[in-house]
């Protein structure tokens, strides 16, 4: 087979979704594309543009060379040295699913790459592992809205088509929160009574989304497992949770494990700067600047493009038209 380039766009992610932690996940409009390229010269090189990507390694502890790797070695082929090209406008720890953005290219490049022998299924599964939950890989890799469940070994999953008129307004703060560091404050055990009301909440929601009821979004969205406990590392967080609703969202949640925050606005909604201006005041009486956002739910997952290159052409050669030149008209920034 003669060696190809490969171009990956992959959507940014918000998880949970309010009351759904670690199942619900929904595709959005902001995007990270990796491409991926054969290295016959046995070096493995990296060039890595966007918010936050200078600190990242450049050898081969890099997450993408390193999940690339294990697609090769699943699909028992070798491939020791790549070169791999990323530029991303999804923040980094901010609760935007920047990393499980990481590994769906990461993953669905480097099968594309030797003929896509790995199936979606199988990614999601792969996927799913590495990060250790679903919820983001599962709608970075299906786009739309993502139902699933982890035993720990298997993941299943239903997507949803999300409604037309569905519109997310995303705050993200200017400081970054790790994931580990938010799953940290929570809790080992909770009551019989709150467990019955995510139940509930994560019900109503799935059917509400499903159905188009997006009126019962504003009952749906609600949660006790984990938003509550994470409260403390957001300030401003539960007073936009809870008055959201009055300036005209349907609903809102913690993206993720945060630090930004999300509300699901009706497109058609007639004062969304005034939704706007509410959360940027808030967070503002609280000392933090954050960036607002309008982002639609993306509905599909990787986008792929792929070039047979002639055997010999120089992937390195000032010739070759860089990622950053192919995306000039895509990228938000
Ligand atoms: N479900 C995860 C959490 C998403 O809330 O911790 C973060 O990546």
């Amino acid at each position: 087979m003669n060696n190809r380039r490969v171009i990956v766009k992959v959507p940014a992610s918000t998880a949970n979704l309010g009351p759904g932690f670690d199942s619900l996940g929904m595709a959005l409009s902001l995007f990270a594309w990796i491409e991926m390229e054969k290295s016959d010269t046995g070096n493995t090189t990296f060039q890595l543009h966007g918010d936050g990507m200078d600190g990242l390694p450049t050898d081969k502890s890099n997450l993408i060379y390193k999940v690339a790797q294990l697609v090769f070695s699943e699909a028992e082929v070798e491939v020791p040295d790549l070169h791999i090209s990323m530029y991303s406008e999804i923040p980094l720890t901010r609760g935007l699913g920047s990393s499980a953005s990481a590994i769906i290219g990461a993953l669905v490049a480097a099968n594309a790459l030797i003929g896509s022998p790995l199936s979606d299924d199988k990614l999601f599964q792969m996927a799913t592992a590495l990060e250790g939950h679903p919820d983001n890989v599962g709608a970075s890799l299906f786009g739309g809205i993502v139902v699933s469940a982890w035993d720990g070994s298997e993941a299943q999953h239903v997507r949803i088509e999300p409604q037309e008129s569905l519109e997310t307004l995303v705050a993200i703060p200017a400081f970054q929160l790790s994931t580990e560091k938010a799953r940290h404050a929570l809790p080992t055990q909770i009551s019989m009574a709150d467990a019955v009301y995510n139940v509930g909440r994560t019900s109503l929601l799935v059917a509400a989304l499903a159905s188009g009821e997006l009126g019962l979004i504003r009952h749906a969205m609600k949660d006790r497992l984990h938003q509550p406990y994470r409260a403390a590392l957001i300030p401003g967080m539960t007073e936009i949770l809870e008055r959201a609703t009055d300036f005209g969202a349907l609903g809102a949640a913690l993206s993720g494990a945060g630090p930004t925050l999300i509300a699901f606005v009706d497109a058609a909604s007639p004062d969304k700067a005034g939704l706007e201006r509410f959360l940027q005041a808030t967070l503002q009486k609280e000392g933090i600047t954050a960036e607002t956002m309008w982002l639609a739910p993306c509905k599909t997952g990787p986008e792929v493009t792929i070039e047979e290159l002639s055997a010999g052409s120089d992937p390195l050669s000032g010739k070759r038209i860089s990622l950053l030149e192919r995306i000039k008209g895509e990228v938000k920034a």
